[in-house]
């Protein structure tokens, strides 16, 4: 498949415990489950999507500097290093293809520290509070992108 029609789905930290962590903010739902649910949209929308999730800051660095030699676009939930990670929203600058930043829980409407997000100034625009459809709407503001 061309390179624009593929989708980096990126996930930060302790996001490989979904479905088990906090299920009554994030849901029962695990990552392994979301996967399935954006490959299934994927196919209908006509793209491909590849899902990655890192607890490492760093390994999420070196996956967006590489993503404009096989993706045309990304949806990141940058979990917890939204609120702390100059270093990502500075990958995706670089990276420089659209990039939709997601969140299942509405960041706004929790503790003072989640209010601010570094990322929002590198990335076209928030989706945030949906639970596991801030995925499938980040998805569809991805295509929309390429
Ligand atoms: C999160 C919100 C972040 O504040 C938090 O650190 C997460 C998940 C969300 O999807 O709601 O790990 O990005």
């Amino acid at each position: 498949m061309a390179k624009k029609k593929k989708i980096l789905v990126l996930n930060g930290p302790n996001l490989n415990l979904l479905g088990k962590r906090q299920p009554e903010i994030y849901g029962r739902l695990t990552l392994e489950q979301i996967g399935k649910k954006m490959h299934a949209l994927a196919k209908e929308l006509g793209v491909e999507v590849e899902i990655w999730q890192s607890n490492s800051e760093g390994e999420l660095v070196g996956w967006i500097q590489d993503a404009p030699k096989q993706f045309g676009a990304i949806v990141i939930n940058p979990a917890a290093y939204t609120h702390s990670s100059v270093a990502i929203r500075d990958a995706i600058t670089a990276a420089g293809i659209p990039t939709i930043e997601i969140h299942i829980s509405n960041i706004y409407r929790r503790e003072e520290f989640r209010k601010h997000s570094y990322i929002a100034a590198a990335a076209v625009g928030q989706i945030t509070g949906f639970g596991v459809q801030s995925y499938l709407l980040g998805l569809r503001a991805a295509v929309e992108q390429i």
